[in-house]
């Protein structure tokens, strides 16, 4: 494996000045996860704030945390497997400490309308919206707000005064807008923080996100907005049965995919999300900030080979047509897509591109020819059209393909359920909770309201709130 000039972490908001530091790129296999953070991130030394060090401290687990009495009626102990997410994410605010500073300061920036951001927190069991929020102004991410705000509701009435008093932002973005600002060196990890803008505060923040890489090591990962707008138990887990009536014998040995037109965003400098052509053809643009990955797929790869692969832009297919294939191409939209999620369920074989960009669950749960099939996997060598290759294996192995897909629908409807994600929250809330070197408290925030008032109230006062306020929604 080679070793080659990586950022680990860096930078400011993303129209700031990006800075690199050398380290290792981690260890890239044909596994999902294995790909995790090395060296760089694991000796980060001590702070030199000398205010607090949460070094040798974990997320606190034991009777305290697991004491509610729904964490037992909603089985927490049982999505376990998923939380090691929480500690990877957490690793770098656990050895630096998050300070009221910080937050405030990227509540400032980050947590706001125009970044597509909301500052929230819980206090006394109660959840707050922190920073005033503009509905009209969010546009189409006002329902998406609207749902992250629901869930902290529906965590609060799961969970009322076991939750821990926290502050943090929490954006609907589709990729990360934010570097933490602290370039990662395993020997001083903060003797080049340079001078920014005046009244910089450095990082770690509390920032949480749907989707990130490894360029944003401290990004809190949290579940999707879009398991509750599309109401994602009911649609997809509870249809399993419906779907399974589509034998897999009967299913068509073809690669489906149907697509909108995203193109995937990047950080020019983000070298865990690039991607490339066979032998390494550039297909980038915009300063390698966009990637065509889905329009390089569909007009440049299926052609190769029309007859087992039908994928592309036109046409709307239900996800119960999808069962007709045995197999199902997942590309990034503009980040990660939701959409993988919804093709576990199906009982077809999943055929993910390789991507640096990675959801909570995605580390913890999906493996390489265990629940799904990963390609677009070596940019330098052929590329996409590895994808060839493993059409032929899974046509060769088709008990071998047939017993994955059915592990990726058991890992969804084991994993991916509503208590799963309420219980996610509960237990990265806990953690969080443990990484701040300061006591929160509601006095910081003279502008909170409760958020039940915000969306029984502010919302439905707002012109439009009512529809927005009537989208369907579940945990
Ligand atoms: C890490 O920091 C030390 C001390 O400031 C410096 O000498 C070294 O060059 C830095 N290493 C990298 C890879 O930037
Ligand atoms: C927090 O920031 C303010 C100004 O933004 C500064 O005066 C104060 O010293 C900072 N506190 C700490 C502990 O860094
Ligand atoms: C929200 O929108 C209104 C009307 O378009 C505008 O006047 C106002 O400045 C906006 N506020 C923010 C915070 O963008
Ligand atoms: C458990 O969670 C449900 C759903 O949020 C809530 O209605 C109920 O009051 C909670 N029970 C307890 C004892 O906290
Ligand atoms: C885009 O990335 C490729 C591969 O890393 C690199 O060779 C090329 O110089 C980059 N282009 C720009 C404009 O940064």
């Amino acid at each position: 494996m080679r070793a080659r000039a990586c950022p680990i972490a860096a930078v400011l908001f993303l129209a700031g000045v990006v800075q690199l530091t050398a380290a290792d790129k981690p260890r890239i296999a044909s596994n999902f996860g294995i790909r995790t953070l090395q060296s760089g991130t694991e000796d980060v030394g001590r702070t030199d704030r000398g205010a607090f060090n949460t070094a040798g401290r974990s997320t606190p687990t034991g009777p305290d945390i697991e004491r509610p009495f729904n964490y037992t009626a909603l089985d927490c102990s049982r999505y376990e497997p998923t939380y090691s997410q929480i500690e990877r994410d957490l690793q770098f605010s656990r050895k630096l400490g998050i300070s009221l500073n910080s937050t405030l300061y990227l509540s400032a920036r980050y947590g706001g309308v125009h970044m597509r951001g909301l500052t929230v927190g819980f206090f006394g069991g109660t959840a707050y919206l922190l920073t005033p929020t503009d509905f009209r102004n969010l546009s189409h991410h006002a329902p998406l707000h609207l749902a992250y705000m629901r869930m902290m509701l529906y965590l609060e009435s799961s969970f009322g005064a076991a939750l821990p008093d926290v502050a943090f932002v929490l954006t609907t973005s589709d990729t990360p807008r934010y570097v933490s600002p602290l370039l990662v060196n395993t020997s001083s990890p903060r003797s080049e923080v340079r001078s920014y803008e005046p009244g910089f505060v450095p990082g770690p923040y509390p920032v949480c996100g749907i989707g990130k890489s490894d360029f944003f090591p401290d990004l809190l990962l949290v579940p999707n907005f879009h398991f509750h707008m599309k109401l994602y138990d009911q649609t997809f887990l509870a249809a399993i049965p419906e779907f399974n009536k589509m034998a897999w014998r009967d299913r068509k040995p073809v690669l489906f995919g149907r697509f909108s037109r995203y193109r995937t965003n990047r950080v020019s400098e983000d070298i865990f999300t690039y991607k490339a052509g066979p032998n390494g053809r550039r297909i980038c643009f915009k300063g390698n900030r966009t990637c065509p990955v889905r329009d390089y797929f569909i007009n440049k790869i299926v052609p190769k080979d029309p007859a087992r692969m039908d994928v592309s832009f036109i046409g709307r297919v239900s996800m119960l047509r999808h069962t007709h294939y045995k197999y199902l191409a997942h590309l990034d939209g503009q980040g990660i897509s939701s959409r993988l999620e919804q093709l576990l369920s199906l009982g077809s074989l999943v055929f993910k591109e390789a991507s640096g960009y990675y959801a909570y669950y995605y580390r913890s749960l999906l493996q390489h020819r265990v629940n799904l099939v990963e390609f677009w996997k070596d940019e330098e060598v052929d590329g996409p059209e590895d994808v060839l290759r493993e059409l032929d294996w899974a046509a060769a192995n088709d008990e071998a393909a047939a017993r994955m897909a059915a592990e990726g629908q058991r890992i969804a409807a084991t994993y991916l359920t509503g208590n799963g994600r309420t219980c996610y929250w509960y237990r990265l809330m806990h953690g969080l909770r443990s990484v701040l070197s300061y006591t929160p408290s509601l006095s910081h925030w003279p502008e909170a309201q409760p958020l039940s008032l915000v969306v029984e109230q502010q919302l439905l006062a707002t012109p439009g709130g009512k529809e927005v306020y009537d989208a369907p929604w579940a945990p």
